[in-house]
């Protein structure tokens, strides 16, 4: 499956921590560094004062009863609030940063890499970017990735040590998790999520190439063998006669034209606005009533599809993108 001239895995772990193969790798590490040492400081601090107090200060004969305490002491009092709340502010403002960068994305250019996760009991599958399925994810390093998860049926949960990533998938929703890989090799994925008797062989891996060039070949390599998502969306629409309502060419028939449906923002029957996403698609293929059109009835019956013929089908009403 993974082409011979890959570099084998990279082993090029941090310390006690698997190798940083992605962009945010390194912040995640920052902060589960920064709690881990904090708490070594304080078990340490905290469990050697107290075997220390244990020993020196125990009772023995003829020690003097302790003299009472003070109830209150306002100095003592104000450091031992206003430390804590220091650290858990830098702590807060740590983690909160390297959120923002997984959810933001680095801003690294180039159109990110799309893949179609689908995830059932208990495998995995991925539907790339130029037309490859695979029992594993196959990424670029160095170019940033966006994968589309949906669920055949219980949650699941895409997890990455390598990356330091993990993304919940959801039945009935798509989630997404993007990234950019940065170190060529192959690296474990797992199932994090408990999904039944099988929860801990749901393993895959994902195969960083370390160009293009690299990922293209595997992606021509495969090509013959099995049609892209969106090819088999272009069949699907077709055995499900969605052409008789919906034309490709802007004609208006009884339901809207799918000329240009990617990213068109369509104004609704209730008045809202929608920009039309995957998350559109889907709610209009499964429950056609819930976000209508402005201007049309509302007639259409629900489309009774598996998963993976959903995903295909948006896969191919994203090709009817205006702007490619
Ligand atoms: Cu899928 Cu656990």
């Amino acid at each position: 499956m993974i082409p011979h001239h890959l570099p084998r895995a990279a082993v090029a772990a941090s310390g006690y921590l698997p190798a940083r193969a992605s962009s945010v790798a390194a912040g995640v590490d920052g902060v589960f560094g920064a709690l881990f040492w904090l708490s070594v400081f304080f078990l340490v601090l905290i469990v050697g004062v107290t075997i220390l107090f244990v020993v020196r200060y125990r009772a023995r004969p003829g020690r003097v009863a302790p003299e009472p305490s003070r109830s209150h002491d306002t100095r003592l009092e104000l450091v031992w609030s206003l430390v804590p709340l220091a650290l858990l502010m830098g702590l807060f403002g740590m983690s909160t940063r390297t959120w923002l960068h997984m959810v933001r994305g680095d801003g690294a250019g180039g159109r990110p890499l799309e893949v179609h996760v689908t995830a059932r009991r208990w495998s995995w599958w991925f539907d790339h970017d130029g037309g490859r399925g695979a029992a594993d994810l196959h990424v670029v390093a160095g170019r940033p990735a966006e994968l589309v998860l949906a669920s055949a049926d219980v949650i699941h949960s895409l997890y990455v040590p390598a990356f330091r990533l993990k993304q919940d998938v959801v039945p009935g929703r798509y989630t997404r998790m993007t990234f950019t890989p940065t170190l060529a090799g192959t690296y474990p994925v797992l199932c994090a999520e408990y999904c039944g008797t099988d929860h801990s062989r749901m393993l895959s891996r994902v195969v960083v190439h370390p160009d293009q060039r690299s990922y293209d070949a595997w992606v021509q390599e495969g090509q013959a063998a099995v049609a892209s998502l969106a090819d088999h969306g272009r069949q699907v629409f077709a055995q499900r006669g969605c052409a008789g309502c919906h034309s490709l060419d802007g004609t208006r028939r009884v339901g809207p034209s799918l000329k240009g449906i990617w990213k068109k923002r369509e104004r609704l029957s209730d008045g809202g606005e929608v920009v039309v996403d995957e998350e559109y698609l889907r709610e209009s293929l499964v429950k056609p009533g819930a976000k209508i059109v402005a201007g049309f009835p509302n007639v259409m019956p629900p489309v009774v599809l598996d998963e993976r013929d959903l995903a295909a089908m948006v896969a191919y009403l994203k090709t009817l993108s205006e702007t490619p």
